[in-house]
């Protein structure tokens, strides 16, 4: 390796409660019961996605299932966590990025659950026994199920309701936590639940889709970071922000122009609003442009398991894109590839670390890279058939097992810290 990451690096793996925990309550669980019916019927009768799955590839037995679709016990992280950082210290990992569930800690409105708080108390007391640094989202998508019913992400109330929310986290957390994320992918859960509707709520419409992204998840941002500063004044505060990588040859004119504007509405806008209430940039990046949202040809590119194409080493141009921006300090906080058979995760990782190299190398403040996931996990819309994990759960006994490019990644952790 040419370049040297700098000595206190976080290494990692991220995760997320709703995805992990299991035993949860929110509005994802409710919603999850219609669309387990109407997901699991369409692929029995031989239903085909056209946008983003290449035909066929989602047609595997498990999405043809009901349970597919209900995150139940998840991987069972709420009984396994103490075993899920054992599995992170093997891994020779510093960093874990997890998200607290709205649900578990206000499940009822202005009532704190004593249980769930603990719960989250003493998995960071296990992480930081461990020599592992906790990176803690404080929101991760679901909400609690009165919130819901008072109209979600779209209630008049929500940003209130976040900062008190918040208040409470930062109270329990905040003299163990320096990392925190406020809110995951403001984009996706805004542009999957309230346009596509292909996520909890379901909700079709461009303009509650732009109140609640535009409008309620900035004003929540940033009311997050006030809150979070001013009681923990050397906390570091981010948002993970899904970016997209834009590059590619062989557009015609139209084309580009639509890629710019695209480009700029997914990537930059909404780090535009909240700029000043951000210390670091928290980077989550799975895919290019132009191959999985505008699709405007078809490529060679490898496609994971989901249909997503492969180009890891295009992280680079995003990290250089993010430096030319903004100038903040950078973390990785997802990174990885649905790849059930583990075909290409070891390749992906390579490429990742020569992007990651070559960009501190040119100057970019890049301080961790926490890869999705540590677990397989639930995929939200798409279920479980996803495996996203270094580590394999076993659908039915949630027993772990480190894949080989857990392994690999562990080896070049270890030569990325070189001796001593
Ligand atoms: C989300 C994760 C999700 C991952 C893979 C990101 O959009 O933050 O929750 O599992 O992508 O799809």
């Amino acid at each position: 390796m040419s370049v040297k990451f700098p000595k206190d690096f976080y290494w990692g793996a991220a995760t997320s409660a709703h995805q992990i925990e299991g035993g949860l309550k929110n509005n994802w669980t409710e919603w999850e019961k219609e669309h387990a019916k109407v997901e699991s019927e369409f692929y029995k009768k031989g239903g085909k996605r056209s946008f983003n799955y290449p035909i066929g590839q989602v047609n595997i037995k498990e999405a043809c299932t009901y349970e597919n679709y209900i995150s139940g016990k998840a991987a069972d992280s709420f009984n396994k966590y103490k075993e899920d950082v054992q599995l992170l210290k093997e891994l020779g990992l510093n960093a874990y990025r997890f998200s607290v569930d709205w649900s578990r800690i206000e499940p009822e409105k202005g009532k704190y659950s004593k249980e769930g708080i603990e719960y989250y108390k003493d998995l960071i007391k296990e992480l930081k026994s461990n020599g592992i640094e906790p990176f803690l989202t404080c929101w991760h998508w679901p909400i609690p199920p009165w919130l819901e019913e008072e109209g979600g992400l779209l209630s008049k109330n929500i940003v209130e309701y976040f900062g008190k929310y918040v208040d409470i986290l930062v109270e329990n957390f905040g003299q163990d936590v320096k990392y925190w994320m406020t809110i995951n992918e403001p984009l996706v859960v805004s542009g999957s639940g309230y346009l596509q509707g292909t996520r909890a709520p379901g909700i079709k419409n461009i303009f509650k889709f732009w109140r609640v992204c535009f409008i309620n998840l900035v004003k929540m941002h940033k009311l997050a970071y006030g809150v979070i500063k001013e009681y923990c004044p050397n906390s570091q505060v981010a948002i993970s922000k899904n970016l997209f990588g834009i590059r590619g040859e062989g557009y015609n004119f139209f084309q580009k122009i639509i890629k710019k504007i695209f480009g700029y509405f997914w990537n930059d806008l909404f780090l535009h609003k909240i700029e000043g209430s951000l210390d670091f940039i928290g980077l989550n990046y799975y895919a290019e442009i132009e191959t999985d949202i505008l699709n405007f040809k078809k490529d060679e590119r490898k496609r994971s398991d989901i249909g997503w194409a492969m180009d890891p080493y295009s992280i680079y141009y995003v990290l250089k894109d993010l430096k030319k921006k903004y100038n903040l300090p950078i973390i990785i906080t997802e990174n990885g590839l649905a790849d059930r058979e583990d075909k290409y995760r070891k390749w992906w990782l390579d490429e990742t670390f020569r992007a990651m190299e070559d960009a501190l190398e040119e100057g970019v403040d890049l301080f961790g890279y926490l890869h999705w996931s540590l677990l397989d996990n639930f995929e939200w819309s798409e279920g479980f058939w996803p495996r996203f994990g270094l580590v394999e759960v076993d659908r039915e006994t949630c027993e772990r097992r480190t894949r080989e490019s857990g392994y690999y990644y562990k080896k070049l952790v270890e030569r990325a810290n070189g001796p001593g």
